[in-house]
């Protein structure tokens, strides 16, 4: 945390979690492990959604090593699979008898090959949303449920800058059974490789999914938020995940790792704001502002934009995600 700019003063700022339970995925590393920590300090019942590997353990054990009192469940969940989506809510159900209060779509891939999941869709695809989304959908019941207990419950979605590149468009394909044949491995991330292309597509997809959740639940009047966040450019593992795949250069990343970016838990400014301010609204945005350069410093809300928070885009989100399931989602 030595290199945090921001993060202490926030950190002071957030409330007590006593008796909340809060479900995050993508524990092991970077902006959801600083966030699930923090929320097992705040009191929180804590669930870690992980796939299974030595990183979830060892992230698991130092975080019960750091917080012995805290309540802090491990659930094993990979985002690649819809069946042990499914599995792992199920398990959640039985751990949350008293309903979930926040629920922190955070874990992410960025740039890989363009390979399909066992399901059929794009590796990234399936990973940053369409798993969040069946997640969400599975866990929906105790989110209302927590919202009518407590007067507040919330999914938060993590997204990115590169919701912007290179049109600001969400295509269909990116979003259906075409997992592998989705441009290839081109990896320039300022002219249109495939790789990023892909990126850029699911976290306009974490963006337009909020705008929709947002809208549909505003419409019924629930007691439930939707909220969106982005880190800026975080010092975390997705760069090395990325380099070792193939995605991104390893020197030119250093050099901008170095003088661009920003420690992990300033990055996580933003997810911690949109779920535990008690001044946070539905349908927020928070990052350290909303242009194409806004790399670090302070999480601040704004407002859901126009290029995704429209009723074609929130459609063609909701559609489309719901085939890929090969279920509704009713709000
Ligand atoms: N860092 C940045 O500058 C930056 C910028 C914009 C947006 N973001 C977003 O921030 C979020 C968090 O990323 P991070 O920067 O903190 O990177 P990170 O340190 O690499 O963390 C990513 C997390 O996602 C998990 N994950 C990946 N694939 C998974 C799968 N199939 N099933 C379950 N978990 C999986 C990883 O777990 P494993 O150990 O199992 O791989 C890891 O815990 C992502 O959504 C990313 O797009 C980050």
């Amino acid at each position: 945390m030595s290199d945090s700019v921001h993060f202490p003063s926030f950190r002071s700022t957030l409330p007590s979690l006593d008796a909340k339970t809060v479900a995050i995925t993508g524990t092991t590393s970077g902006t959801g492990r600083v966030a699930a920590s923090v929320a097992a300090e705040l009191g929180a019942k804590v669930l870690l959604l992980n796939r299974s590997s030595s990183r979830s353990s060892e992230s698991f054990d130092a975080i019960r090593r750091d917080c012995p009192n805290a309540d802090v469940i491990q659930i094993e969940c990979d985002l690649q699979s819809f069946e042990s989506v499914r599995n792992a809510a199920a398990k959640i159900h039985a751990e949350c008898p008293e309903g979930l209060d926040v629920l922190c779509n955070n874990a992410g891939v960025m740039a890989l090959e363009d390979k399909a999941t066992a399901d059929g869709f794009d590796v990234q695809m399936q990973t940053n949303h369409l798993s969040h989304f069946l997640l969400t959908k599975e866990l929906f019941p105790l989110l209302e449920q927590a919202a009518e207990a407590r007067g507040d419950a919330r999914i938060v979605n993590h997204s990115s800058i590169a919701r912007m590149n290179p049109k600001k468009v969400l295509i269909a394909d990116y979003l259906e059974k075409r997992g592998g044949s989705l441009g290839g491995n081109g990896s320039s991330m300022f002219f249109g490789g495939a790789r990023w292309v892909r990126y850029n597509q699911t976290k306009l997809a974490n963006c337009a999914f909020t705008a929709a959740l947002h809208q549909k639940l505003q419409a019924r009047g629930s007691r439930v938020k939707a909220l969106v966040a982005h880190p800026g450019f975080a010092r975390t593992q997705l760069q090395q995940t990325t380099i070792k795949d193939g995605g991104m250069g390893k020197r030119m990343t250093g050099f901008m790792m170095r003088h661009m970016a920003q420690s992990t838990e300033d990055g996580t400014m933003g997810i911690l704001s949109a779920m535990f301010l008690p001044s946070a609204q539905s349908g927020e945005f928070y990052g350290p502002g909303s242009g194409s350069y806004a790399m670090k410093g302070k999480a601040e809300a704004f407002a859901l934009e126009p290029f995704y928070d429209n009723e074609a885009t929130r459609e063609l989100l909701w559609s489309k995600s719901c085939e890929a399931i090969e279920s509704t989602f009713e709000i």
